[in-house]
Order: C-alpha cells, then structure tokens, then sequence
C-alpha cells in the first residue's frame, strides 16, 4: 500500500495542468468525495497499529502536496483569464435583443403567401422618372388621375419624381421579361400627404402582377381571396367594391371581413364589419402594349396593398405614426413574433 502513495506522490509531484479545467479534474481525482486520498483514509483504519504513523504521515503529506499543486496553479489561470481583452466563452444576457420592425415582419409574410403561389419578388429605383410612374402606367401628362397620388416631383426637373407607387417595378418587370409572368413588388413610396394617424408621406406598398394567355377577373378574385385567409384567418370573407384606377380595366376596391368583430360591426370597421385592404383589377391592354405585351395574346391582373394598413389590421395598432418613430417600448412588443 506505502509503495502505491509513493508512486502517486510521484505523479503528483510531476503534474503541470495545461487549463483550468485540467486542474479541475486533478482536484476531483484527489479531493473529491470519491477521490482517492477519501478511499486512502477508508483504507487507513485497516492498517495495523505499527504502521498507522508512518501511513499516516505519508496521506497527510500527499493531501498538502495536493493542496499546494492546486494553489500554485489556480493563480497562473486567474492572471490569464483577466489578462485576454475579450473572453468568447462568457454568456451573453439575452434580454436585451432586437426585433424585426412590424412592417418587415408583415412584408416577410405577404411576400411568403404569394411566393406559395408562383410569385417571386422584383424590385426597383425609388427615385423615378415620369414614364414608369405614370405614362406607361396608362396616365399621360395632364390626365386627371394623377392627382389621386400626390407626387413629389424633383423642382428643376419634373420628369423626375418619387415613386408614389411600386406599379413602377411592374413596368420595368414587362420590359425585361416575357409571360407568363407572377412578380410581387415591395417597397417604400412617396406621397405630399400631411402626417396624421392614418396618413404619411411615406410607407410601404406590395403590389403584384399576374400576366399569361386567358387570365381572368375570376383568377383575380381567388387569389385575393387566397391571401386574406392566410393573412387573416381561414373564416375570412372578402367583399369586391368597382373603383377606378388608370392602369386597370375594370377595376376594384377589396374588403376583408373585419377580423376584430368576425364582421359583427365595431368601432374599428366603423360598424360597416369590412375593412379595405387594397385596389385591384385587369391590367389595361394599354398598359401592356407600353410594355411590349401583346395584349391580343395576354391578359393578366394587378393588385396593390399598404403594408401599414395590413400590420395596423393584423396587430391592431391604431396610429400609423407609430411605424415610424421606432420606439423601443413599441418595437420591442414584436420582438417574440
Ligand atoms: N398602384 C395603386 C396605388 O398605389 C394600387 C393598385 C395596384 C391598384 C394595382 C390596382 C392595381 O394606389
């Protein structure tokens, strides 16, 4: 037994950790409960009287050689620890995390709904000239419509302009591509309105086109329909108001069923159980011959939405102007979605 201490005395005595975590494990093999210097005084009482003082000495010896290895070393790893600038194995807190904004949040959805049905994502200049906001969109200079959408125009050369819609992108879409076409347009668009809790001068927009041989009012009205129950719920109803929008022909206003009151009446719908959510219709064959698209050949449909709008619908927010402040208290509400 005196022979085995002797050998791990050695050991000890040669034992140089490499980390702290190896000084760790020496400790636990030593000093631990199951270590070995317990089992060695376990075995202590076994040991017959004569030898009990030599055995003894030598346990004791062993625990302080032990002891001194650990004190020695434990200091050399503190000084290295404090000593490195940056520690990459700390935990981070992770209360104090960033959110999604609510607006990318529900342009990741819009985009998700469509993209399940074909559509993929285009995107465009938000500084344009007059011809893809207005003119190729069916509504030449001087044409009344273009007051519906206040523009704000470049002063020493009117031709250039903030784009007050994403239908732009659709243009230049039809220019560089050929039918059958499924593009969704995101984006931000400008318009001179005053701020207040429904309006800003600016927000975001998706707006889509569908262009192929025989597309149909019909298929305008499924797909709409499509996406207001995955936006909203599958009970959702949607309810077609005739409008008019240069750019389409005929054209339509789209309502959802009011998702508060399941379309009972309430202050939100102003009692009306529908909410308007977008504009829509059958893309003008002008529209398509500007474009370079056989409007013999193709039809197609086009629709566009307010990205404020919907995320006010969907998470009940009351002012616009929220959006736009980014307040914590306010973002940070998203943060779990
Ligand atoms: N561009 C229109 C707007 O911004 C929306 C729209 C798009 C309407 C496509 C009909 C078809 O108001």
């Amino acid at each position: 037994m005196l022979e085995k201490v002797k050998e791990v005395v050695e050991k000890v005595n040669k034992f140089i950790p490499k980390s702290e975590e190896e000084l760790n494990n020496f400790r636990i093999e030593y000093l631990g409960k199951k270590g070995f210097l317990n089992d060695l005084f376990i075995s202590f009482r076994e040991v017959t009287n004569d030898q009990k003082k030599e055995f003894g000495a030598t346990i004791n010896n062993l625990k302080q050689l032990v002891q001194s290895k650990i004190e020695e070393h434990k200091d050399s790893f503190e000084v290295e620890a404090e000593s490195s600038e940056i520690d990459l194995t700390r935990n981070v807190p992770l209360d104090n995390l960033g959110s999604r904004h609510p607006i990318s949040l529900i342009r990741n959805e819009i985009v998700e709904i469509f993209n399940r049905i074909g559509f993929t994502v285009s995107e465009g200049p938000e500084i344009e000239d007059d011809w893809h906001n207005f003119s190729a969109l069916n509504t030449p200079k001087e044409h009344p419509a273009r007051d519906m959408q206040d523009t704000f125009f470049i002063q020493t050369n009117p031709d250039i302009l903030l784009r007050s819609h994403t239908s732009t992108v659709q243009v230049r879409y039809m220019n560089e591509n050929k039918p059958p076409i499924r593009t969704l347009s995101p984006g931000r668009v400008y318009r001179n309105e005053a701020i207040s809790a429904r309006a800003h001068c600016i927000f975001h927009q998706v707006e889509g086109l569908y262009i192929d041989e025989s597309v149909s009012f019909a298929d305008l009205k499924q797909c709409l329909l499509y996406f207001a129950k995955e936006m909203f719920g599958e009970k959702t109803k949607i309810r077609l108001r005739p409008s008019y929008f240069p750019f389409t022909e005929p054209s339509a206003e789209v309502d959802v069923s009011c998702n508060i009151c399941s379309g009972k009446g309430c202050n939100v719908c102003k009692n009306t159980g529908y909410l308007e959510i977008l504009g829509c219709g059958m893309v003008d064959p002008n529209v398509l011959e500007n474009c370079g698209i056989d409007s013999k050949k193709y039809s197609g449909f086009a629709f566009g939405m307010g990205i404020e709008r919907i995320a006010m619908l969907k998470y009940g927010v009351n002012d616009l102007r929220l959006f736009f402040e980014n307040d914590v208290r306010f973002l940070k509400q998203f943060s779990l979605l």
